[in-house]
């Protein structure tokens, strides 16, 4: 996978993995950052009127999309909203659009980029907005857990069935082996396709989903479930594990949800008589035990929605779709699960000076921040995402 991430002369990728607000960039990971030219102030009171005058100028060229744990202040520039699979769907909705700006994170941009016609150009007005959860498989670490899974004669038999966050390598590694991918929101509509095709599956990279899904959705035991850890030998696991094993899961998280706790969930039921606790499915499997619902964002959001005046949530997912639910449902009562801050730091990246930035870089005609995979990965990650989009 490789990813434009247009580097001046004399500036060199750097494998560091802190590059808080630096200039420089890790092409090997979802963090890194390099923001040619100056951004606007963040306290410029114009900004509003900056974007919005930007995305007039250029009209039915650009195509906004704005996932829902992205700030108000960028959301509100936003054509289409949605999780991210139906971001997924809506990127490939405007072939006529020059320009997708996508707000949101960087393997989202990736998709956008795979699923869209070669000559549009899709932008992430900030390289920083990684995901630490995609960071958890890398390429290499796959490739070594299929060597592990054929050692155990086990692999002919095994789908893998990537997480949308993960980087395009992984996409094109699940499309090359005849697998899928998933989103929060169809995850069991997947691995009863994988089943169907096999009799393993191997998901990556989000334990918490894979797990949530094989033993709440589809019935299976957590003993059936075992745990790949790419940092020991053989993940960890026996050759007699692996073989016994229904469901493969790839020890990654996602460090937002994996906050929420099983002690939120009984301290807010005490402090909020009568709430319902609806959480996302990246939550650790004893959270989701605990609670009433559990579904992706678009689930989370269309629950609120329908509830009717006076309903009571504790919502687990990220903050800055819970505080946008309780300022769009003000008949309702919207607390977050968490007593402690739960923002995406990453997604969070993108605020209103990128945007801007990035839209009047357009309107100028220069093309900034853009995402381009490599066409032999884009190959095989589309197989994988059409793959996805075909799911019964
Ligand atoms: P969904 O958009 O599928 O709900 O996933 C949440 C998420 O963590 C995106 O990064
Ligand atoms: Fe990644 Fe979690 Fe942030 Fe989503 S919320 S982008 S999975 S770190």
């Amino acid at each position: 996978m490789t990813t434009d991430l247009n580097l001046p002369a004399g500036v060199e990728p750097t494998p560091a993995a802190l590059l808080l607000l630096g200039r420089r960039s890790d092409p090997d990971s979802e963090r890194g950052t390099y923001c040619p030219g100056d951004l606007p102030a963040a306290s410029d009171p114009g900004l509003v009127e900056r974007a919005r005058a930007a995305k007039a100028a250029l009209g039915d060229k650009v195509f906004v999309l704005g996932h829902h744990y992205q700030r108000s202040e960028v959301i509100q520039f936003a054509d289409v909203t949605g999780d991210s699979f139906k971001l997924a769907r809506d990127a490939e909705s405007r072939p006529d659009a020059d320009y997708i700006v996508f707000c949101g994170v960087h393997f989202m941009a990736e998709s956008a980029d795979i699923l869209t016609r070669d000559d549009q150009h899709v932008i992430l007005p900030d390289l920083a907005a990684g995901c630490s959860m995609a960071d958890m498989a890398t390429a290499d670490q796959v490739a070594e857990c299929w060597d592990v899974l054929t050692d155990a004669g086990i692999a002919d038999v095994t789908v893998p069935v990537s997480y949308m966050n993960c980087s395009a390598a992984i996409k094109a590694f699940t499309g090359a082996h005849g697998g899928t991918i998933c989103t929060s929101s169809n995850a069991e509509r997947a691995m009863r396709w994988a089943f169907e095709k096999g009799e393993k599956i191997l998901f990556m990279p989000d334990q918490h989903l894979g797990r949530n899904t094989a033993v709440l959705k589809m019935g299976l035991s957590l003993e059936e479930c075992v745990l790949y850890n790419p940092h020991k030998p053989n993940g960890g696991l026996t050759t007699d594990q692996l073989r016994a094993a229904k469901v493969i899961l790839w020890r990654g998280h996602c460090s937002v949800h994996g906050r929420f706790t099983k002690s939120a969930v009984d301290e807010v039921r005490e402090r909020v008589p009568g709430v319902t606790v609806l959480v996302h499915p990246e939550c650790q499997h004893e959270v989701v035990l605990a609670a009433d619902l559990v579904g992706s964002t678009e689930y989370i959001i269309k629950t609120v929605a329908e509830a009717p005046a006076g309903a009571k949530f504790a919502v687990g997912t990220e903050l800055n779709l819970v505080q946008r639910l309780g300022a769009e449902h003000p008949d309702k009562t919207i607390v977050f699960l968490e007593r402690t801050v739960c923002f995406c730091s990453t997604m969070g990246r993108i605020d209103l000076p990128h945007l801007v930035w990035v839209l009047e870089n357009l309107v100028e005609g220069t093309v900034v921040n853009e995402i381009r995979v490599d066409p032999q990965t884009a190959r095989d990650a589309k197989r994988a995402l059409d793959q996805m989009l075909a799911l019964p």
